[in-house]
């Protein structure tokens, strides 16, 4: 495996306040980088703010406000988030920047040159929302299949890019690397839908208002939102960072696959550039009573409100571990609740505060070393499982197999009752080791998805030495800090 993994989100329309399921994308995404990063490959981070669509003007308006006053101001809403909710990204692409609109133009001109991108006429079933035209096949009743809105008609003079001939190459493209979307109920509808259709020529680009990347010598017109949209992967790249390219892992939701999975990589292809690696698609996240979240119907959940009432990585592991990475998934206060005290409060937290207090008060000088110490857990088969659950973006249930871990430690606890031990030092010392070998495992795994929990145990846990070295048995003498509850209990009023 190469030693870089660059992985991005999608790019947020700042349209509005950002929502849960903005929260989401970034937590899940933030999160593979950190494992990967933790597995000593060089990372890159990207995210950002998708600003150049009609719908921004239309809101801007709507809110009484200038275009380019009214998304300066929402990005900050959405980076503030991102720092809400401990979001470790390298950068932060907005596609009103030059080096954005620079690389647009650059792609236009050279899939131009290449002879597909034509002039033309297009007249089609169109939806504002999604910014994208809609086939009888995709929408048979004439309502967009997204936001179930009926769709215009709508006819335009502009340009086209010949995406029709890309057909077999996509399909041929998807049939050696079945790994390109993940998961893969997702791949194979995807495979499906371009053996079902024809691919039909993209329009690429709308009369101009004075908002958007012009297109290369016709300032009548600016590129079609989309189109510039996607190469903001690539155009956050400086040249220093261009080793980056291509993309190990987008990460998007089902909403817009077809962009990321078959538009995108035809307009790569296209351009003579390397494809990404893969299309992570992840699952929506639901209202508690499992229906989309709508201001109408009062069931959305503010990510905002969530991470000031709820400390970060509760959100964060409930998010993580309570929805599955390949599906859908409902939001539950009262479950969040359930699981911060239950598992993150008493599975994890509890057991690290008894053994650390234990500990501290049975061994005045708080330090623990592997001299004679037999070892009673392993934890190298954990990390192999977690592992490859990552690998196959099913963050969750690597997270199960983390928890396997503080369960057995939890259980090696009981079992072995140190507490009786409290005279014969040398007992006590061997059994308390293997839970510090244990719990320091678990804190180290777990670090990608609950940072700063797993930084403060750290603290507590007082290993000598740091990275990959803690999942081998012997090599770290503790010297074990006076720790604080790490997840008070949470009433549910
Ligand atoms: O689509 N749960 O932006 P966006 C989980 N600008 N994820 C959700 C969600 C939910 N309830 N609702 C939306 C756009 N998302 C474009 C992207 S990329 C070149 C351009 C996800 O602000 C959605 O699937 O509407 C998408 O991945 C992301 O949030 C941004 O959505």
């Amino acid at each position: 495996m190469s030693n870089k993994f660059y992985c991005t989100t999608a790019i947020d329309y700042p349209n509005g306040r950002p929502h849960i399921g903005h929260a989401y994308e970034k937590i899940v995404t933030d999160s593979y980088n950190r494992w990967y990063k933790m597995k000593g490959m060089e990372t890159h981070f990207l995210t950002g703010t998708d600003e150049n669509g009609q719908k921004l003007i239309e809101s801007a308006k709507a809110a009484g406000k200038e275009t380019e006053a009214f998304v300066a101001e929402n990005v900050e809403v959405f980076k503030e988030l991102c720092e809400k909710a401990n979001i470790q990204y390298d950068d932060f692409i907005r596609t009103t920047e030059k080096r954005h609109h620079d690389a647009s133009t650059e792609i236009w001109q050279k899939i131009e040159s290449k002879g597909l991108i034509y002039h033309g006429h297009y007249s089609g079933m169109y939806c504002l929302s999604c910014e994208s035209f809609y086939t009888e096949l995709q929408a048979p009743d004439g309502n967009c299949p997204e936001h179930h809105k009926q769709l215009e008609k709508k006819e335009e003079e502009g340009y086209f890019f010949k995406l029709s001939e890309f057909q077999s190459w996509i399909i041929d493209h998807l049939k050696a690397n079945p790994d390109f979307i993940a998961p893969a109920a997702r791949y194979k509808e995807i495979l499906s839908r371009l053996e079902a259709d024809d691919l039909r020529d993209l329009a690429i680009s709308r009369p101009t208002q004075n908002w958007g990347v012009p297109v290369p010598g016709n300032d009548n017109f600016v590129m079609y939102t989309w189109f510039d949209a996607l190469i903001n992967y690539y155009s956050a790249l400086s040249e220093d960072q261009r080793k980056f390219w291509p993309a190990d892992m987008h990460v998007i939701g089902k909403d817009i696959l077809w962009f990321h999975s078959v538009i995108w990589p035809c307009m790569l292809k296209a351009a003579d550039l390397p494809l990404p690696k893969q299309v992570y698609v992840h699952g929506m996240i639901l209202a508690e009573d499992g229906k989309k979240m709508s201001k109408s119907l009062g069931n959305v959940v503010d990510p905002f409100d969530m991470l000031e009432r709820f400390p970060t990585d509760t959100v964060r592991y409930y998010l993580l571990r309570n929805i599955s990475a390949t599906s859908d998934g409902k939001f539950s206060v009262d479950e969040l609740i359930a699981k911060h005290n239950a598992e993150l409060g008493n599975d994890y937290g509890n057991l690290l505060m008894r053994v650390i207090k234990l500990a501290r008060k049975v061994m005045p000088d708080h330090i623990f070393t592997s001299e004679g110490v037999d070892q009673e857990i392993q934890v190298a088969e954990i990390y192999k499982r977690a592992s490859e659950f990552m690998d196959k973006r099913e963050h969750n249930k690597a997270m199960d197999v983390i928890w396997e871990l503080v369960n057995q430690m939890n259980q090696y606890v009981n079992d072995k009752e140190p507490w009786k031990y409290k005279e014969d030092t040398e007992t006590f010392s061997k059994i308390v080791y293997n839970c510090l070998f244990g719990m320091s495992a678990a804190t180290y795994l777990l670090q990608a998805f609950v940072p700063q929990t797993t930084e403060t145990a750290s603290g507590y846990i007082g290993a000598d030495i740091e990275g990959a070295e803690l999942l081998e048995f012997g090599k770290a003498k503790f010297d074990i800090q006076a720790p604080e509850a790490l997840f008070p209990k949470i009433e549910n009023k």
